[in-house]
């Protein structure tokens, strides 16, 4: 399959099955409680085509890389992104991580934006405390709509700080590369033993236990990319997996929280 075919199929699929794609200017991602599919610029472009007609059926998020992120380059990036996407509007538009332009100067922008209707909503991503603590300072309540950060069963460190920080401002915790090392899934090692075990217990895959894990927390999205149709449907599914007391427990043994991280973890 070309890698054309492939993304047009990973996005008719997402949408099919999840109802939403969400897209960057780096990569282009889908997600509902999440499900991404990884494509580059042109990616965005054949994402674009295959949501055409469907617009209004999909949430659709892009990110502005902080190099982008000025007074003068925002708006442009942004609109350069709907131009990609063939689209007048995204549902939300993300600071991809902390730059050096000032925050109030990104997020006037983001709020220029929002006045024009190109964006609905605006979030970060790879934001710490201290930074969404700013974010707050500057928007107020309500702000950011969301901060997508590296989260999966080995890298729980959003858990200490972040994550209680999001759910006290009504943030929603956007988690990305929620699969972590694949090596987890391997039915050979211990902690893959425990995923499938608890899996076997509910006719689930291991997979789908380790995203309902991370789902556990009612603020949390989770962003698997995925460009095989039947990896969309899994991962969409873990969403009615409901794991037991016992389980988490089982879970939480096998993958420990581990200390408070001094710098929040990105990939
Ligand atoms: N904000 C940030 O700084 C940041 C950083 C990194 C990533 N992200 C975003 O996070 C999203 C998620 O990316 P990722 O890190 O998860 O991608 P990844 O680790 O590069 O790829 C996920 C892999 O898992 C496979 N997979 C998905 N579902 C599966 C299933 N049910 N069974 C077996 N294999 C499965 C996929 O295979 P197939 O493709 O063959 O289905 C793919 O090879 C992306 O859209 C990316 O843009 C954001």
């Amino acid at each position: 399959m070309s890698i054309k075919t492939k993304i047009v199929a990973a996005a008719l699929a997402a949408l099919a099955v999840t109802g939403s794609i969400a897209s960057t200017t780096t990569k282009a991602e889908a997600h509902g409680p999440g499900w991404g599919i990884g494509a580059g610029l042109v990616g965005a472009a054949i994402i674009g085509s295959a949501i055409a007609g469907r617009r209004d059926e999909v949430f659709l998020v892009s990110k502005v890389l902080p190099s982008n992120a000025s007074k003068r380059a925002t708006i442009a990036a942004c609109e350069k992104s709907l131009a990609r996407l063939k689209t007048d509007r995204l549902d939300c538009y993300l600071l991809h991580w902390r730059g050096s332009y000032p925050l109030e100067e990104t997020l006037a922008e983001f709020e220029r934006l929002k006045q024009q209707g190109k964006i609905l909503s605006w979030g970060v991503s790879n934001f710490d405390t201290d930074d969404l603590d700013e974010v707050a300072s500057i928007a107020g309540t309500g702000h950011p709509a969301c901060n997508q950060v590296l989260y999966h069963l080995e890298e729980r460190a959003i858990e200490h700080a972040v994550l209680p920080w999001c759910r006290r401002h009504g943030t929603a915790v956007v988690a990305y590369t929620p699969f972590g090392q694949s090596a987890v899934f391997d039915a050979r090692s211990r902690k893959g033993r425990v995923l499938q075990s608890v899996a076997a217990a509910h006719q689930a895959t291991p997979r789908q236990v380790a995203l309902s894990f991370l789902l556990r927390h009612p603020e949390v999205f989770v962003i698997p990319k995925a460009s095989a149709m039947a990896h969309v449907a899994e991962n969409a599914a873990a969403a009615a997996l409901d794991l037991s007391a016992a389980d988490l427990k089982a879970i939480e043994t096998a993958f420990p929280l581990g200390p408070a991280p001094r710098e929040l973890p990105m990939i």
